[in-house]
């Protein structure tokens, strides 16, 4: 019997998301577990923003404004551009795959670091496109060898900024020089999901008005990780009305909820809340540097970050590493053979990842 075939999906990777706490509570037993493998707001969502969805939820029978207007009027007010520079979506996820689909036509490539957020591969290779990998730099990425791998295929660069899992970050004038050298008909995507938590002072502060002097260019923001909304699914790009569009056209009718609109408005107001949570990562991100250091003789290393994660380099595989962290009831990602992904967490949570890693290390050290 022949059933219907569909199309080759072999190329495009599986996005393997972190297991939940439940699942990994079941499966080893444990009363307790910590997640610090995706990148969420430890602290939960603003009150704020939760109180706003309590009073919207007997309306939850409507379907939503197809263009999120309230949400885009409060993008507005909050980086001062008018509303029709921003196009909402159920998250980055829809966005990036949005973006391929709307621009990438046959033979076109997008050029890509080759450590960073896999959804840009995903995006690509749904497209019929291999994509163009450029290798890192010191974890960080290498803009001049981004530079050189654009040719005349090149429809699409995918810049993170911070970059996820690395850390690392652009400045300004990195930025802006490279941009100097792109041609407009290449759309640049900065992909700035982690920028509330870049404190380096030399991070850009001005990329959503880069349209100004770059038409090409598209910023992408999320709710999923400094506003603490990540189950709501709500991401926005910003950019000139030309470009945003396209994208509205292969986005799904309705993909952002009423009530998900109602929280993020509630959320950008909710100033006090977001400066809470970022100062906890700034402060407990210093803690990880003191207690990775301190484990550095047993061949622990790590990358300066400027997102709420931080990429450690380990003695041993990940994927074991992994395993006996999770054991130990801490989750947290691999990333690269010798690599993992932490979310930095509250601090007990951070406490017990330190404590884990450590014993995990020694233990592995210890047997032949
Ligand atoms: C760099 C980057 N972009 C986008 C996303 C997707 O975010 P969202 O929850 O808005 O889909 C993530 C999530 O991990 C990310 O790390």
């Amino acid at each position: 019997m022949e059933l219907p075939k569909p199309r080759d999906f072999s190329q495009v990777p599986a996005y393997i998301p972190g297991k939940s706490e439940e699942r990994v509570k079941a499966e080893y037993g444990l009363e307790t577990v910590i997640k610090l493998s995706s990148n969420e707001n430890p602290m939960g969502p603003s009150p704020k923003a939760l109180l706003a969805v309590q009073h919207h939820l007997s309306s939850a029978f409507r379907y939503p404004d197809h263009t999120s207007t309230a949400l885009r009027e409060c993008l507005a007010a909050y980086h001062d551009l008018p509303a029709d520079h921003f196009l909402v979506s159920a998250g980055l996820e829809e966005m990036i795959n949005c973006i391929g689909r709307a621009y990438i036509l046959e033979g076109q490539r997008a050029v890509m670091p080759e450590v960073s957020f896999i959804k840009y591969v995903i995006s690509a290779r749904l497209m019929d496109s291999p994509p163009q990998f450029v290798p890192m730099k010191d974890f960080g990425i290498d803009l001049d060898g981004m530079l050189q791998a654009v040719d005349d295929r090149t429809k699409i660069i995918w810049i993170a900024n911070p970059n996820n899992p690395t850390g690392t970050y652009l400045s300004e004038t990195q930025l802006k020089e490279f941009l100097s050298h792109i041609p407009p008909r290449i759309l640049v995507v900065l992909d700035e999901a982690y920028c509330e938590f870049a404190d380096a002072p030399d991070y850009p502060q001005n990329s959503h008005r880069y349209f100004e002097e770059y038409p090409n260019v598209l910023v992408l923001r999320t709710f999923s990780k400094a506003f603490g909304l990540a189950t709501f699914r709500i991401g926005y790009a910003i950019g000139i009305p030309e470009l945003l569009e396209p994208i509205l056209k292969v986005r799904e009718i309705f993909s952002v909820s009423s009530l998900s609109e109602t929280a993020a408005c509630a959320a950008l107001q909710d100033t006090e809340f977001l400066e809470h949570y970022r100062q906890l990562v700034l402060t407990e991100k210093k803690r990880y540097y003191h207690e990775l250091d301190r484990m550095a003789p047993l061949g622990i290393s790590y990358v300066e970050t400027q997102g709420n994660f931080i990429y450690i380099t380990l003695p041993e595989e990940s994927q074991k590493v992994f395993q006996g962290l999770q054991q130990r009831g801490v989750i947290v990602r691999p990333a690269g053979k010798y690599g993992i992904r932490v979310t930095i967490g509250i601090p007990e949570e951070n406490d017990a990842f330190f404590a884990g890693l450590e014993e995990v290390i020694r233990e592995m050290r210890s047997t032949p």
